[in-house]
């Protein structure tokens, strides 16, 4: 059976346009730019390398051919400069809007810079590609919006109040794109993505996302701790999935946007059996690991169970998440143990 997003690849391979991933140098936009460069789009990037990696950017350059990075052009740059910004849509007409500061305890210890970040910077962007008549503008939104509604699943309409100052600042993206609708009549998609994992996912620093730090940690033999008791819950999202809900909602017509979507698998994994599964996952690919891991102090700022309701995404994008975290685990391994050791 032919899919929505299977007809969209081909759309876009039959008529490949230019688009502007903003952050394409970190995880999330790295992966969004080898599937448009594979899929023989034209790209432009934008990324100020504060928390993305040339090396990145390398990995996709040896992944696509020669002639499929030679449409790929980067732009060095800041998106809290509005004139960069400019720049940087000039001629696109599909913008995938990744850049920002993560992790909600960097913004707890600098709650300024993530503002000017993912406030600031996300502002700009948006006015400069409406006035650069862009097609059409995804960003990245953030299931840290929920903040402490306790509603399970989570559904698009019901939010609490944020609990970190970077979940303020990704629900005011979702202000701010609301107002540039009803203001200037400029469209956009929000994805509320939830805790995403895969190649690329920067495993090192302090603000480390949780299964990247796991996983190196048991691929260098060393100790993992646990936040809390482990029964904390995520919704983990294996990054194909996200890839595939930025190309659905970057075509999707007058009923889909101005809209949020959550962007998830639909499912449930405890910190406690999260470890499990990587345990496994690693001893398929060869590694085993004999540790237990240690309990230490519930995180601040961190909701305690989270998963998504995605029949919206499902029903208006035809958005249908191929992997579940295993399948995702079991592709991302190899990555993971090639490059993490
Ligand atoms: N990874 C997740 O689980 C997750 C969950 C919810 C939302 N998000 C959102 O998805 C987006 C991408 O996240 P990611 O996980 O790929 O993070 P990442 O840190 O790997 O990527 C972000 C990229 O943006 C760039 N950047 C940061 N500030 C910039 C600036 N001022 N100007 C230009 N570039 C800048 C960084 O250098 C980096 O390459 C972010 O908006 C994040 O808030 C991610």
């Amino acid at each position: 059976m032919t899919t929505r997003y299977d007809a969209v690849r081909a759309e876009l391979q039959a008529k490949p346009r230019t688009w502007l991933v903003t952050g394409c140098a970190g995880f999330i936009g790295s992966n969004l730019l080898e599937t448009l460069l594979s899929l023989d789009q034209t790209v432009v990037g934008l990324d100020n390398f504060s928390t993305g990696y040339q090396h990145n950017l390398d990995e996709v350059q040896s992944l696509v051919t020669p002639q499929q990075w030679a449409r790929f052009r980067f732009i060095e740059g800041d998106i809290r400069d509005l004139d960069t910004c400019r720049r940087a849509v000039e001629g696109v007409q599909h913008v995938l809007h990744e850049a920002a500061l993560g992790s909600v305890p960097r913004s707890l210890n600098d709650p300024i810079t993530t503002n000017a970040v993912n406030v600031g910077g996300q502002l700009n962007m948006l006015v400069a590609a409406r006035d650069a008549k862009v097609q059409s503008f995804v960003y990245a939104a953030s299931s840290s919006t929920y903040g402490d509604h306790p509603g399970l699943p989570k559904v698009e309409d019901q939010i609490g109040k944020p609990l970190s100052p970077y979940a303020i600042t990704k629900y005011v993206n979702e202000l701010y794109a609301d107002v540039f609708a009803r203001a200037y009549g400029f469209q956009t998609i929000g994805l509320r993505y939830f805790n995403v994992f895969g190649k690329r996912q920067d495993p090192d620093g302090a603000y480390a996302a949780v299964i990247p730090k796991w996983v190196s940690s048991m691929i260098r033999d060393q100790e993992v701790i646990i936040n809390g008791d482990g029964e904390t819950s995520r919704d983990f999202t294996f990054i194909e999935n996200v890839v595939q809900a930025n190309l659905l909602a970057s075509q999707a017509g007058p009923e889909g946007v101005n809209q949020v979507y959550n962007v998830a698998f639909n499912a449930r994994t405890s910190l406690n059996q999260l470890f499990g599964h990587l345990r496994d996952v690693l001893g398929h690919n060869g590694i085993g690991y004999t540790h237990e891991p240690r309990h230490g102090d519930f995180r601040a700022g961190d909701v305690r169970h989270s998963q998504a309701d995605v029949s919206k995404a499902r029903h208006l994008l035809g958005y249908e998440p191929l992997y579940d975290i295993l399948q995702g685990l079991e592709v991302a391994m190899p990555w993971y143990t090639q490059f993490l050791r």
